[in-house]
């Protein structure tokens, strides 16, 4: 019956029931009168989503192939000044033989999709043709997202410079930072950010034009926004305002946009650009080291360098910390002969713009949060780390060689051996700009260019020059348990079309070589493709954006992948079990949930959560921060979180005696500060979440230098990091709630005891799902139980850390971060739990004794107090809790 409903419902983003659309109404209204002014949009949006409802459908698409059919494009041909040295460069670029086809194919049609390999130009020339076209001269922008901040500002810069036009003009917005102005033609941003825009926006009426780059990366910023675009265009022709929407991706494999009946009615044309590939020889190592691919990518470089003719390398590893280590390793095997300068130069390279600023702040003695611009929204919690992102298939040539290398790993430390220097350059994500933009410079003459990237270089990116792909084969993910949603960072295979596109690096000027550091059985194993991040991560942040986008029914929305409903149900469950969203007409069991359609309207609660950048259950946090006057520790502590990782890690094996030494005596330094900040007593009992506002408020108070972080264990760029999100988090607070006008110290004040307790209350209603009791009764039987927790879903003991603050104390209740399984399952962030607390603060969790009423809903009340007459209590698995006798 679902499917019926869903196949014949008119694909549009609001609720395909008239029933429903009744109900909405409504809410939207109420929700209206008390919200942000965004709703007044949307609702507007929904009406004419309505109106069309009404409609019939051949009637429909007709009025739709009028409105294709309608000659919108201005006639104007907009002239670009570029020098003759980027002409000649661009004319070679594939897509410029494709500018006609292209240009056509958006003036005819509303949506277009464009395929082309990495470095055909794309992502530089497009945003141009559509420039050159008039698309940015009635005052609108043209819009292109990315999926990496590193790809945003980057292109934005290159294509200012080719056309000459200043960063006003051709700008870019990131999380945390932009040089967008009211002049703005052209805006590079992340997925993220235009999502925001939506939120404000739904008609994105200052865009002309989006195009949606990288669309094969999948990232589910991308996906939904194609989901949303390809309501959002048909909106624009309606109203007269039209808008192109451009998909861009580097594969063949579109199907899921083109093909999707539900995105578009009428599938977009494709326009495919001519790959300009030459052939790319690949070497399969014979055997696959399955530990240490770091220490065999750099014997590998090494003989490359020595042996081969000239011709850049670019080596593919899995994350920041591995580039730096090779980085290293391979400019002290061949070093720079005068002077070392790049070396020394380059080492500075974590030195981002953002630090500059704060060193020059601190020189004038002003240490303050960076202000934030509020309509400036920032993206999503995107963990932009150097998390995979995979791609389509590359051109691949198999076949021996006489520059087989061989794989012999077993190598001494490599030497110079006469050769000519190594100009090393690394590459990823959140390098500092002026940095990134070295890779695309020639190196210093009479060196050879070697380039150690993370697999932001596999399509975003096109170096020039290089002749060499190294691959290690993996890619650090993010994984998610099924059952408890807690993620971690993992290093795995990638998948063949990845593979295939790191090799594809290696081809773009000459014929090339691409070194794999494992063996072709391995690859054989290795899968296809990579499913789209929507369908392995949990939704709830999605699902929540999404309702505030008065999109109720998520489970309609045109996905280009669908996530599971199972996954779908545990955001909604967990939204509700917050507060977010209002309690479905049945209680709240998984089948009745599903029954009710999961269709839960957002709350005003909800409505503030959304704005926050952070995950729903820190938003939840954030929300109820502003009492007691905990607000700030609240920020420092979400900021944290989210962060993650702002300890350095001390538990990675020494290489030799002396560092084994070192790492000695820096765990023991990291343990005594982790030990002053946790501090005694009462705020002992906040637990590991103490220990972090604690390094919080330390950092700031030393003036966050580089120098106080590394002396107490902390990563510098974590800091920093937290340091901006606090802003941002402050920003967002005083929007939502004025009134209560925080602002943040820097320097902030240690909590009093009275509001460490309530940090622990506020800490407890976000982490409530996050709940673990001590072991007890007959499981102590078991050895394995010893000292163990249990949580509701799981049967596995999980245990608190010995780096915890209240590894010692082992209190009966605590709420933990996450779980992250190492040697055994640890919780990580845990805080200390009151027992009476559970039923206070979580009778959404809870079942009561008679009189069985359904628990009332406290978490709207300023106070934060509860009202229920209840005589006993069990959680719902089970766990008999003290009786509470409460007003
Ligand atoms: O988007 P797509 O991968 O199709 O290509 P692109 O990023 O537009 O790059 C087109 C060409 O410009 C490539 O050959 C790049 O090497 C070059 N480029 C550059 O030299 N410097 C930049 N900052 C960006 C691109
Ligand atoms: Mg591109």
């Amino acid at each position: 019956e679902e499917q019926k409903a869903e196949e014949s419902s008119d694909v549009d983003t609001s609720s395909d029931e008239d029933e429903d659309e009744q109900e909405d109404e409504v809410n939207n209204t109420t929700d209206m009168s008390e919200c942000k002014e965004t709703s007044s949009v949307c609702q507007e949006t929904k009406r004419e989503v309505k109106v069309e409802q009404d409609g019939e459908k051949e009637k429909k698409i007709s009025d739709q192939e009028k409105v294709q059919k309608k000659p919108s494009e201005p006639a104007i041909f907009i002239p670009v000044d570029r020098s003759p040295e980027v002409q000649e460069a661009r004319l070679k670029l594939p897509v410029l033989a494709e500018e006609q086809v292209i240009m056509e194919a958006v003036r005819e049609n509303p949506s277009i999709v464009i395929c082309g390999e990495t470095g055909s130009g794309k992502t530089t020339q497009v945003p141009q043709f559509l420039y050159e076209a008039g698309y940015a001269s009635d005052g609108r922008m043209i819009g292109i997202t990315e999926p990496r901040r590193v790809a945003a500002v980057s292109m934005s810069h290159r294509v200012a410079k080719e056309m000459n036009l200043p960063t006003q003009v051709v700008s870019y917005q990131i999380r945390y930072e932009g040089n967008v102005t009211s002049d703005t033609k052209i805006k590079f941003m992340t997925d993220g950010v235009l999502l925001k825009e939506i939120q404000k926006d739904f008609l994105l009426q200052k865009y002309s034009a989006i195009i949606i780059d990288e669309a094969h990366e999948r990232s589910v910023y991308t996906d939904i926004l194609i989901g949303l675009l390809s309501r959002i265009v048909p909106l624009r022709n309606k109203k007269g305002m039209p808008m192109k929407l451009l998909i861009m991706s580097a594969t063949l494999r579109v199907e899921d946009f083109t093909e999707n009946q539900r995105l578009f009615r009428t599938p977009p044309p494709v326009i495919k650009v001519d790959a300009r590939q030459f052939p790319v020889t690949i070497h399969f190592n014979k055997r696959t080291p399955l530990e240490d691919y770091t220490g065999e990518a750099f014997h590998k470089t090494c003989k490359i360098h020595r042996m081969l003719p000239p011709g850049g390398i670019l080596v593919f590893l899995t994350g920041q910390a591995e580039v730096h280590s090779l980085c290293r390793r391979l400019r002290k095997a061949f070093p720079f002969r005068k002077g070392n300068t790049a070396t020394a130069e380059d080492e500075e390279a974590e030195t981002s713009e953002a630090m500059r600023k704060f060193k020059k702040a601190k020189q004038k003695k002003t240490v303050s949060l960076p202000r934030i611009d509020l309509d400036n929204y920032s993206a999503l919690p995107v963990d932009e780390g150097d998390e995979d992102r995979e791609a389509g298939i590359g051109d691949e040539e198999d076949g021996d060689s006489d520059l087989d290398l061989g794989d012999d790993p077993a190598d001494a430390e490599e030497k110079a051996d006469g050769s000519i220097p190594l100009y090393v350059l690394p590459l990823y994500s959140l390098l500092a700009p002026e940095q990134q933009a070295k890779v695309f410079r020639p190196p210093p003459p009479g060196t050879r260019l070697c380039i150690i990237a993370t697999n932001v270089a596999e399509t975003s990116l096109t170096i020039p020059g290089i002749k060499y792909v190294v691959d290690c084969g993996r890619v650090k993910k993010r994984f998610y348990d099924k059952v408890t949603g807690v993620s971690s960072f993992k290093v795995t295979w990638t998948s063949q079309a990845s593979a295939n596109q790191r090799a594809g690096r290696a081809g773009r000027t000459e014929p090339g070589h691409c070194y794999r550091l494992y063996s072709s059985a391995v690859f054989g194993d290795f899968t296809l493709f990579s499913e789209a991040e929507i369908t392995r991560r949990p939704v709830e942040d999605l699902v929540l954006q999404m309702k505030d986008l008065n999109i109720e029914k998520v489970v309609n929305f045109p996905f280009p992948t669908p996530p599971s409903t199972e996954a779908l149900v545990a955001a909604e469950q967990l939204l509700v079990s917050l507060g977010a969203l209002e309690e479905p007409p049945c209680t709240g069991r998984l089948k009745d949930m599903q029954r009710a359609k999961l269709s839960c309207p957002i709350t005003p609660l909800g409505r503030a959560m959304a704005s926050f950048p952070v995950a729903p259950r820190y938003a939840k946090m954030l929300a109820l921060g502003k009492q007691q006057d905990c607000l700030p520790y609240v920020i420092a502590v979400v900021a944290a979180m989210t962060v993650r990782e702002i300890f350095e890690d001390l538990d990675r094996p020494a290489r030799s005696e002396d560092e084994s030494s070192k790492l000695n005596q820096r765990r023991a330094r990291l343990t005594q500060m982790r030990r002053l900040w946790a501090g005694q007593g009462a705020s002992l009992l906040l637990g590991d979440l103490m220990i972090m506002l604690g390094a919080v408020g330390a950092c700031e108070f030393a003036g966050c230098t580089p120098r106080f972080c590394e002396n107490s264990g902390l990563r510098y760029k974590a800091m920093v990091e937290i340091r901006k999100l606090r802003g941002q988090l402050t920003n967002a607070v005083n929007a939502v709630c004025p009134e209560v006008g925080v602002f943040v110290d820097p320097k902030m004040t240690p909590p009093t005891e009275h509001q460490v307790v309530c940090l622990r209350q506020i800490v407890l209603a976000g982490l409530g799902d996050h709940l673990a009791r001590r072991a007890q009764g007959e499981d102590l039987v078991d050895p394995k139980w010893k000292n163990a927790y249990k949580t509701p879903l799981m049967d596995e003991p999980v245990f608190i850390h010995p780096n915890s603050a209240l590894f010692k104390t082992l209190p009966e209740f605590v709420v933990y971060q996450e779980i992250m399984e190492t040697s055994k399952m640890y919780m990580r962030g845990v805080s200390a739990v009151e027992a009476e607390w559970v039923p206070q603060f979580l009778p959404q969790y809870c079942h009561f004794g008679s009189p069985l009423e359904s628990p009332s809903p406290w978490f709207c009340s300023s106070t934060g107090t509860i009202r229920c007459h209840r005589s006993s209590t069990f959680f719902r698995v089970g766990w008999q809790l003290p009786a509470v006798e409460m007003e």
